[in-house]
């Protein structure tokens, strides 16, 4: 029964006729919630799901079990999916065109002026490479999804750690003051690697692993939803990168083979929407790291290339590929990038962490 209905009925106010009524459409909340005044929220008030045209209670609880906590997740959401919760495309698309309406206050389109400006104020996380820096041009940037491709060895994992450590840092020391979230599918974290690097960076090493969120995902789906999960930390905890290590091992494994590629491309293709939403709607940074795998069809040129095809490879803002280079140096590069030149640069691993050369 709405609460409405209940206030009423508490108050008298209800006939027999209604009372059947409502009885009858308490089967079917959209009905229902269709219902419901639509109460536009006070300027500043925090927007909940309940403030949407068309969302009621019953609709707003579904939505938030189903990981839609904020509008903003549900004004980037797609209408074939939200439609599995809702039950009805239709009813998905006019949902979330009220969550962009919203969002976006009336204006879908800005000039490149406004967008330039916008860009000017985006953050970095430095790596604390000066030349990894360099090549980045600022660091890794905030909203954006950065790739670190790499054979085993390459420095993949340390990076992650090293920006685990990295974002902690003040502003004036290339940081954002802020924690991380790491996702760990190798089991490869190692607190005792953070311990180091930050002792190096001057940083309280107790103080730094309590900054650093850090889960195990023990298969692909597991992974999926501790992303969905991360949404309730990360505003709580202000959680500015989150890390992913490795982004696809999970996935290759479980869905070995030629007969089972267009499922998993399909999973991962929405792992990675998953992780741009997060990018976007917390403005965080987001890392994952990808191997690379030979490639047959390839017989002039590099032998490797990063495993998970097309849909990483668009998926992913900007790729760094890292590579073992002579007496223990490494190096880096980014490739396909809309923004950077190619180049190389070079770093070290050493005890303290991910280093200039
Ligand atoms: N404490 C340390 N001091 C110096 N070098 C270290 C230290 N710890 C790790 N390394 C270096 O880092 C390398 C491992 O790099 P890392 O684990 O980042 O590789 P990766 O790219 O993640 O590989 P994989 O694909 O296997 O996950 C080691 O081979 C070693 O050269
Ligand atoms: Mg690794």
């Amino acid at each position: 029964m709405g609460r409405r209905s209940k206030e009423k009925q508490a108050q008298g106010e209800m006939d027999v006729e209604e009372m059947a009524k409502e009885i009858v459409l308490s089967d079917d909340s959209i009905a229902l919630e269709e219902e419901e005044e639509y109460v536009p929220p006070a300027p500043g008030e925090e927007i909940r799901l309940e403030d949407l045209e068309g969302v009621g209670r019953i609709t707003a609880q579904k939505l938030r079990s189903a990981g839609y906590y904020t509008v903003t997740d549900i004004a980037f959401a797609s209408a074939h999916e939200l439609a599995v919760i809702l039950g009805s495309e239709e009813r998905a698309m006019a949902i979330i065109r009220a969550a962009q309406r919203l969002l976006n206050k009336g204006e879908e389109f800005i000039t490149a002026k406004a967008l330039f400006e916008k860009r000017k104020n985006l953050e970095y996380i430095s790596t604390g490479v000066r030349s990894l820096d360099d090549l980045l041009e600022g660091g890794v940037e905030v909203g954006s999804l950065t790739e670190l491709i790499g054979e085993f060895g390459a420095g993949k994992t340390q990076l992650c750690h090293q920006l685990a450590v990295m974002v902690q840092l003040p502003r004036e020391r290339g940081g954002l003051g802020a924690r991380a979230l790491y996702i760990d599918t190798e089991g490869t974290f190692r607190p005792e690697r953070v311990v180091q690097i930050a002792r190096y960076r001057g940083l309280d090493p107790e103080k730094a692993l309590e900054n650093i969120l850090y889960a195990r995902a023990y298969n692909s789906d597991h992974q999926m939803l501790l992303v969905d999960e991360a949404k309730k930390y990360i505003e709580k905890y202000n959680i500015r990168l989150v890390i992913i290590d490795s982004l696809i091992n999970h996935f290759r494994s479980e869905y070995p083979g030629r007969e089972n590629l267009a499922s998993r491309q399909q999973k991962l293709n929405r792992h990675i929407s998953q992780l741009h939403r997060l990018a976007g709607l917390y403005n965080l940074a987001v890392v994952a790291t990808n191997q690379v795998m030979a490639a047959p069809d390839i017989f002039f040129g590099n032998p490797l290339k990063p495993a998970g095809g097309n849909i990483v490879a668009h998926g992913f803002t900007y790729r760094v590929w890292l590579r073992k280079g002579k007496e223990g140096r490494r190096i880096a590069r980014i490739i396909d990038s809309p923004k950077h030149a190619e180049k190389e640069v070079a770093f070290a691993i050493t005890e303290d962490g991910v280093v200039d050369v």
